[in-house]
């Protein structure tokens, strides 16, 4: 793989670009950064520490002395495994509020910034097109009607918290896609030179292999 080539997928919650981005990194020999993962593990860390929702300094506090490594789909936070903490229903409720604050995003986009430095990228996220990599090779943003995001999103969580219900997911998802979609710093949008794909109603494999062609069609050249 040509070693600059960056692929940037954002979209909201439940858009299916997590398992698009991961699988077609794999299929590219590419690495993957869930970028998700690392506003989710700075989240995890306030919690663990006791920090209060609108205590902004604590939060900056936290994103600014933490160690974050992504291996493969493991995250590590201060050498720590918490690929399984940073999915808990507790998180999801703060994470919008964490990554709406500038001194947090700053932190983690710099950290971005240096792992795609290191070789060819698939980084999802919602400002990986706009504002983490502007001259990404190739930006793709999904989406999907609510109530099909509502539902993957549903079918995700409920083996692990058998007190979910359909109607939580629904109103925490739109809650936290108002959040992403209206903070002031590298809201939550589709770059004017993405290519959106709708996946309401289709399969991973068929997104997926409508990426490839796009990237493998666009770029004979990027491939081994
Ligand atoms: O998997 P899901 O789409 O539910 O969320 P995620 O990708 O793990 O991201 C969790 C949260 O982190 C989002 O709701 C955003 O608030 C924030 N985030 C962000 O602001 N910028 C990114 N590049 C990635 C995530």
């Amino acid at each position: 793989m040509k070693t600059n080539m960056h692929i940037a997928i954002d979209g909201p919650a439940g858009s299916g670009k997590s398992t698009v981005a991961k699988r077609l990194a794999q299929r590219l020999d590419m690495t993957y950064i869930d970028t998700g993962a690392m506003y989710r593990a700075v989240t995890y860390k306030a919690i663990q520490k006791g920090i209060r929702p609108g205590d902004r300094q604590g939060i900056i506090d936290t994103a600014a002395g933490i160690r974050i490594e992504l291996k493969g789909s493991e995250i590590l936070l201060d050498g720590a495994d918490v690929s399984g903490n940073i999915r808990d229903p507790l998180v999801d409720a703060r994470v919008s509020e964490a990554a709406s604050i500038p001194e947090v995003r700053e932190r983690l986009v710099a950290l971005q910034r240096q792992m795609a430095q290191k070789g060819a990228v698939v980084m999802d996220g919602r400002d990986i097109g706009t504002s983490v990599l502007p001259d990404a090779t190739f930006k793709f943003f999904l989406t999907a009607t609510p109530e099909e995001r509502a539902k993957r999103r549903y079918k995700d969580l409920a083996g692990s918290n058998p007190g979910m219900d359909f109607d939580m997911v629904m109103k925490d998802m739109q809650r936290r896609d108002l959040l992403d979609s209206t903070r002031g710093h590298s809201p939550l949008r589709a770059a004017e030179d993405a290519i959106i794909i709708d996946t309401t109603g289709k399969s991973i494999e068929t997104v997926l292999q409508e990426i490839t062609d796009i990237v493998g069609g666009a770029g004979r050249c990027f491939t081994k």
